[in-house]
């Protein structure tokens, strides 16, 4: 998508380095950083200089072609592929896009590996700006209906960011609205600050209004008055796993909005990419939610007035706090899902109906 008028990629492979948009400076500095190295990848990964469930994922295949680049040895390919994994531990696509580049790599000695490594890894992300590319063109066809029957501006919440910036190019959640702009259809974004790390108010809004996209940035509580006063007609949101039965577990506060949908029948769409489908585990409670270290909540980040970018506490210093990063939207609070091959029920029937 457009920053300034040009467009970017999220990441890409230039000169033997991982061109990467540094995500925690964004909105106000727009920094490309050189990833050198396996660690390099890993740390970007895990301070969310990259994020997003699809990114970390193509990250990941990446940090796979630094680690032969490094080090062309089995043992370490192998140790590499468990650091990576373990960088973040609720989104499937990072476990997903590292299994699927050690099946092509694993016992590979010749000198083959790297050219190999490089193909499957620029194959990942091409294909998740393919899939996300169709996420729009599918969740398009509802804005569409809506946007028939009422005539009017089709007010989308969304939480957190599933967009061109947690994906390589189009996002998830904001697909479907990107494509209904360029079509000419009139919309208009909430967007959940998402607390604490402000993803939708730092990096949504930013690449909504880079996109000329109406939005409003609201507190993450705002959104139930909201859709009582009848201003939301529908919410997209994007996931990090969803299972097999259509459970979904996305950015905390996505549950909340669910529930708060469902008592004001404001229809509720995830969008996402298959390699986000976990077919293994079958109960929610079995999703490992990552829990984040609390001075992401006590400490907020923003530019002084000499526009120099500063933390500062807000919380009592002696006070605790608990940083759940993702909670669990059962499938039954879901209108539907919008993937890459079409819209679903959120259940194994809707899902095996498309994927299997
Ligand atoms: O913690 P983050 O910023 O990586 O969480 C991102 C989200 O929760 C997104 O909604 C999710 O990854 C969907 S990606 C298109």
């Amino acid at each position: 998508m457009n920053i300034e008028g040009k467009a970017h990629r999220t990441i890409w492979f230039e000169n033997n380095s991982v061109k990467i948009i540094d995500q925690t400076k964004l909105p106000h500095h727009f920094i490309i950083k050189d990833l050198l190295t396996v660690k390099d990848s890993i740390n970007a990964i895990k301070t969310m200089e990259v994020r997003g469930a699809p990114l970390i994922g193509t990250t990941a295949a990446y940090g796979l072609v630094l680690s032969i680049i490094e080090n062309n040895d089995q043992t370490f390919l192998k140790k590499s592929s468990e650091d990576l994994i373990d960088s973040r531990p609720t989104a499937i696509n990072l476990k997903w896009a590292v299994d699927r580049m050690m099946k092509k790599l694993s016992g590979v000695n010749s000198n083959e590996i790297l050219k190999i490594a490089l193909e499957e890894a620029k194959a990942i992300a091409e294909e998740d700006v393919e899939f996300c590319k169709n996420i729009g063109l599918n969740g398009l066809k509802i804005i569409e209906e809506i946007y028939k029957k009422k005539k009017d501006t089709v007010n989308i919440l969304t939480h957190c960011n599933a967009g061109w910036l947690a994906t390589i190019d189009w996002g998830t959640a904001t697909s479907p609205i990107y494509h209904a702009h360029k079509k000419g259809i009139k919309v208009h974004v909430w967007v959940d600050e998402t607390r604490p790390r402000n993803q939708g108010a730092n990096l949504t809004s930013y690449e909504l209004n880079e996109e000329g996209i109406p939005n409003t940035i609201i507190a993450d509580n705002t959104g139930g008055i909201l859709m009582q006063r009848g201003q939301v007609d529908m919410c997209i949101v994007g996931t990090d796993r969803t299972l097999s039965n259509g459970d979904v577990c996305n950015k905390i506060g996505t549950y909340l909005k669910a529930l708060a949908a469902k008592d004001n029948n404001v229809p509720f769409y995830v969008a996402l990419p298959s390699s986000t489908i976990d077919w293994s585990i079958k109960n929610s409670k079995d999703i490992p939610i990552e829990e984040r270290d609390p001075a992401e909540l006590s400490f907020v980040e923003g530019l002084d007035k000499n526009n120099k970018l500063q933390k500062i506490l807000i919380y009592p210093q002696k006070s605790k706090s608990l940083n759940l990063a993702f909670d669990v939207t059962p499938a039954k609070y879901v209108t539907g899902l919008i993937t890459e091959k079409g819209v679903c029920k959120a259940s194994e029937k809707g899902l095996k109906e498309l994927f299997k």
